[in-house]
């Protein structure tokens, strides 16, 4: 059966209706944050899958994945990347923009950060659409980086994220449809 600690980080997020728009079911991961022995499951989870895989990059997205990602990097021994709002990183950086319901958004990473034939995780806390870890993969595999999963905390699965990521493999922990 399913590992006996996800009940307990499911159950640590909190559901907001109606946040930040109306219909919308928003998934708060600050209520897991404040539960030690949760937060704590949900990264050694993570590392009890990605160690010992020759990682050599966790790559992170903003926001949220800025707090799961280098807890996970630090134990695995793989650096930590942050991949962008736009103009937020200072250095040369390569962007990619994504499609949102409504217009576009973007995600930048530095230029150098990452080499050509490293070995990537790509970490955000949530899969909605997959706009921004299709993005994300695209942006790791411009610059020959090898991307060997995404990882999330928690997947929309009604959205369908999942298909486009195509043959992409997706690890999540809960599944909130
Ligand atoms: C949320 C979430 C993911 C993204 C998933 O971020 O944390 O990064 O949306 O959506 P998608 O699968 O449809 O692309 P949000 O847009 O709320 O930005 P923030 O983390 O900066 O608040």
């Amino acid at each position: 059966g399913q590992d006996p600690r996800i009940a307990r980080i499911s159950s640590a997020i909190r559901v907001i209706p109606n946040f930040p728009k109306p219909g919308i079911l928003f998934q708060d991961i600050t209520t897991l944050l404040l539960d030690t022995r949760a937060f704590r499951d949900t990264i050694d989870l993570f590392v009890e899958r990605y160690r010992g895989r020759d990682i050599s990059v966790v790559a992170g997205i903003e926001a949220r994945g800025f707090i799961f990602g280098p807890p996970i990097a630090l134990a695995i021994g793989a650096k930590f990347v942050p991949l962008r709002k736009p103009k937020k990183l200072p250095g040369e950086v390569i962007s990619e923009e994504y499609s949102l319901e409504y217009g576009t958004d973007k995600i930048e990473m530095h230029v150098g950060a990452v080499q050509e034939g490293e070995r990537a995780l790509v970490i955000d806390d949530l899969i909605a659409t997959g706009g921004t870890l299709c993005a994300a993969i695209k942006l790791l595999e411009r610059v020959g980086a090898d991307v060997l999963e995404c990882a999330c905390l928690i997947e929309l699965a009604e959205l369908k994220g999942r298909e486009r990521l195509g043959e992409k493999p997706l690890f999540v922990l809960v599944n909130s449809a």
